[in-house]
């Protein structure tokens, strides 16, 4: 997550760690690692000036880590679509974001070969949230 601060700042976007306990994590370090950053830059990069970034975890049952975001979401009709290779929504476009539209796909394969879960959920205009779990 440090590693994503200089971003923010230069996005004036907020990134708050809300987690209070480590979210138990078995497997490759090193792709996993990964994994979060590709979701942080998404959720910085897809966020206006003067948004919001938190990362939060459950403690109850399955752990989850939550990365939730203020930004422009991602429209209904995109989102089955967002883990595709070289997917991009239209809202990539009017944000001047840059990038192939490979980061989810990535994320996707690692979460997969990890035998976890990844879920978006999203309000157009409002932000986007993202779901991991990973298995004990
Ligand atoms: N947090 C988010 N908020 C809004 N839209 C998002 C978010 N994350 C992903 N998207 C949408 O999903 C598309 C696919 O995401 P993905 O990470 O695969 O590609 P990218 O970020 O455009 O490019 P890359 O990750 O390869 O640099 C994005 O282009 C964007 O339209
Ligand atoms: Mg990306």
């Amino acid at each position: 997550m440090a590693a994503c601060r200089p971003l923010a700042e230069h996005r004036e976007v907020k990134l708050r760690d809300r987690t209070l306990h480590s979210v138990p994590a078995r497997g490759d370090a090193k792709r996993l690692a990964q994994v979060l950053n590709h979701l942080l830059v998404n959720a910085i990069k897809f966020t206006h000036a003067d948004g919001e970034i938190t990362v939060d975890s459950t403690a109850e049952g399955e752990p989850e880590l939550i990365i939730s975001d203020t930004g422009v979401g991602i429209a209904a009709d995109d989102l089955p679509h967002v883990f595709d290779r070289f997917y991009r929504c239209a809202a990539a476009e009017v944000m001047a974001a840059q990038g192939p539209g490979l980061g989810l796909a990535i994320v996707k394969s690692i979460i997969d070969a990890h035998h976890g879960s990844v879920h978006l959920e999203s309000e157009p205009g409002m932000g986007t949230t993202v779901r991991l779990t990973l298995p004990r």
